[in-house]
């Protein structure tokens, strides 16, 4: 069998978890790519940091862009975070002939306009199903299955912590700082945490969501947005009496003054399927004119859900398929709908 040459970039949560999909299940995913997938490259920024994978055969530097250079290999994958960094190194690889794979939202949501249109000119897949609901696969559900509708709206939970706290402080009183030191440690956080509670990583996914469901050319600026940073463990008890869940939602409607975009903690019914969304799992809702409403759940962070679509993206770069889907789904192409700006 033939072989493909990976190049990870980033080796913490998300890298770990798909060089454990990769070395564990390697005869899995070479026959359902149908070549061999060699990984050569793990660029991480200490170097003497103890692994949880084995890098046995594995090169590590500390220079994403050696990665982004090697001509060996065909596809580098980025998981290191950060926005302009990352920008630089997807790039680099898309001008160096590779395809990319990213879990990046920000990197998306602030350069997503740049990667694509350079993806486009060199003719390479840029995959990004895990820069959204972790493991849900919402990026190819919105893109590809739905195309054939015009999304009229969507109501998501999308931040894996800030779900995971909230239900932490309703369902067992934890103070909020101690509920976010458990998703620091369980790997759900960002590297700067401030980006999840304080509704920023959010509202980049909805930027991302936004562009697959409307062709809408928002940045994050354009989303009106609050975080969980400024709940207090009452407003959630008298919620709950009230018969409501409190939740960061992320909300996009379109109406004929235009797309209505925000990110807010939002009281939600008890026994609606949104309300019931616990710990680490996010939730999407989609209303199609055509298919009418489409309910999503699953783990929205976390190593292993993620990795798993990040990997999935991999074997659909391997294949072709990814070539092909992002044709389909255009991202980054011209604006369909103007964003409805109202005050914040
Ligand atoms: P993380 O645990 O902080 O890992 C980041 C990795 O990148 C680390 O291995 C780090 O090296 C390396 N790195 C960072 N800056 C670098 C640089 N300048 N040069 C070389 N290596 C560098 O982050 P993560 O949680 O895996 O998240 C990675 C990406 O996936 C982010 O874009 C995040 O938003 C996205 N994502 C995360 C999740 C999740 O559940 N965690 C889910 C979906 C998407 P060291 O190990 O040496 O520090
Ligand atoms: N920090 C993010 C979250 C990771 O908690 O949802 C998944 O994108």
């Amino acid at each position: 069998m033939e072989d493909v040459t990976v190049g990870l970039v980033g080796l913490g949560t998300v890298g770990t978890g798909v060089a454990k999909l990769l070395t564990e299940h390697a005869d899995r995913i070479a026959r359902r790519a149908g070549k061999r997938v060699r990984w050569k490259w793990a660029a991480v920024r200490d170097p003497r940091k103890a692994r949880d994978v084995s890098l046995d055969g594995v090169r590590v530097t500390t220079d994403p862009m050696e990665v982004a250079r090697d001509p060996e290999v065909s596809i580098l994958v980025e998981t290191m975070g950060g926005i302009d960094q990352a920008a630089e190194v997807v790039l680099a690889a898309l001008d160096s002939g590779k395809h990319v794979v990213t879990a990046n939202k920000a990197m998306l949501a602030e350069r997503g306009r740049e990667v694509f249109d350079r993806a486009r000119r060199a003719h390479r897949a840029v995959a990004f199903e895990a820069s959204v609901g972790g493991g849900i696969p919402i990026v190819q559900a919105i893109g590809v299955s739905l195309a054939a509708n015009q999304v009229q709206g969507l109501a998501a939970i999308l931040n894996g912590t800030c779900n995971f706290i909230l239900t932490k402080m309703t369902m067992e009183g934890l103070p909020y700082a101690e509920a976010l030191a458990q998703a620091q440690s369980l790997g759900y956080a960002e590297a700067d945490p401030t980006l999840d509670v304080d509704g920023t990583d959010t509202a980049h996914k909805l930027v991302v969501l936004a562009q697959l469901a409307f062709g809408a050319n928002v940045v994050t600026s354009d989303i009106r947005r609050r975080g969980i940073d400024r709940l207090d463990l009452a407003d959630l008890t008298y919620a709950g009496e009230l018969g409501y869940a409190v939740k960061l939602l992320a909300v996009a409607r379109l109406s004929e003054e235009g797309l209505d975009l925000r990110v807010a903690p939002t009281l939600v019914k008890k026994g609606t399927p949104l309300a019931e969304v616990r710990g680490p799992y996010n939730a999407v809702r989609v209303v199609g004119d055509a298919v009418g409403d489409v309910f999503f759940y699953g783990r929205g962070a976390g190593m292993m859900a993620t990795a798993s679509a990040v990997v999935g993206d991999l074997i659909d770069v391997v294949t072709g398929r990814a070539l092909i889907t992002s044709r389909v789904l255009n991202p980054w192409g011209d604006a369909d709908h103007p964003v409805a700006r109202t005050p914040s």
